[in-house]
């Protein structure tokens, strides 16, 4: 159909994710739990992750007290072991998600030639390949239970994996590698139904980041050279989150959006 043919049709966008199910990976702080709450606020049920169970727990109550629908999965995603039947599990209890956000995200900041062969490898596997094999079992299980799924893999990457900060030197060869995950995932999972997008935060005021936010010399000259001289702030990556998730971006596939007040456009 031409688009003229519809020209007194007025689109309105939805951003409203219901009879939606959302495993957001890393939510039970920071940008993962920004994430999660923004979903379960627009109508899907969550699924709070996480490896310790009294916070897991404790999030997803909080949630429901707050009205939405949300369940505990205390698991470590980067236990290969124990992943496959974990996974499996959850679907047995909660049905496929068709909402996966691979948040989980840890920092070393060490140099090159600071890093041990466990410091380089340990930040891969969690940073990198955990969100290659839980999006490999996520995708598998969604076209599992539905031919035609409506999925959405969404993953965090990073500014830091187009640019480079001395001292700091595994993190953004990880964060590189997820943007080859989700254009790997858009291209293999598109033609079923699943699109694949990233989300590329620059620098929020999270956990991750309180020694630098508050160290009185590395902190002003973070927020120095973001056009909006602020830290983001965790509610700020929502909008993009689930803009992505909904049917507003069905045909978005294979994108990273940039969440950074201007950060990685200044010199
Ligand atoms: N903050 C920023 O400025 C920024 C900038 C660019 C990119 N990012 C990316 O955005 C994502 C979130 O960052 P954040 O700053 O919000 O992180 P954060 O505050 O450190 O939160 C990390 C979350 O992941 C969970 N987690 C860690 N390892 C896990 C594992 N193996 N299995 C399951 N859960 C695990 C943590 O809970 P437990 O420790 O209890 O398991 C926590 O809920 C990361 O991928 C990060 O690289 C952040």
């Amino acid at each position: 159909m031409l688009f003229l043919d519809r020209a007194e049709t007025m689109f309105k966008p939805d951003f409203s994710l219901n009879n939606r199910l959302a495993l957001v990976t890393g939510s039970t702080r920071g940008l993962g739990y920004a994430i999660a709450s923004a979903y379960a606020a627009s109508g899907a049920t969550v699924i709070v992750n996480g490896r310790d169970p009294e916070r897991t727990e404790a999030i997803a109550q909080s949630l429901n007290e707050q009205g939405a629908t949300a369940y505990a999965w205390t698991q470590d995603i980067a236990n290969f072991d124990a992943l496959p039947k974990a996974y499996a599990n959850l679907c047995d209890r909660l049905g496929a998600p068709d909402i996966l956000v691979n948040n989980v995200g840890i920092r070393i900041r060490k140099s090159l030639s600071a890093a041990s062969v466990h410091d380089i490898n340990q930040l891969i596997h969690v940073n990198l390949s955990a969100a290659v094999f839980l999006s490999k079992l996520a995708a598998g299980v969604m076209l599992e239970h539905n031919p035609q799924p409506n999925g959405r893999i969404i993953s965090l990457t990073s500014i830091a994996g187009h640019l480079a900060r001395s001292g700091d030197a595994i993190y953004p060869i990880a964060k590189l590698g997820l943007k080859g995950l989700v254009n790997s995932l858009a291209v293999e999972y598109g033609p079923y139904g699943i699109t694949s997008n990233g989300i590329a935060p620059g620098t929020f005021a999270t956990e991750a980041n309180a020694e630098l936010v508050s160290d009185p010399v590395k902190g002003p000259v973070v927020i120095g050279r973001n056009p909006l001289g602020r830290w983001g702030q965790p509610e700020e990556i929502t909008g993009a989150a689930v803009f992505l998730a909904s049917s507003s971006a069905a045909y978005v596939n294979g994108h990273v959006l940039v969440v950074d007040g201007g950060f990685s456009v200044t010199f």
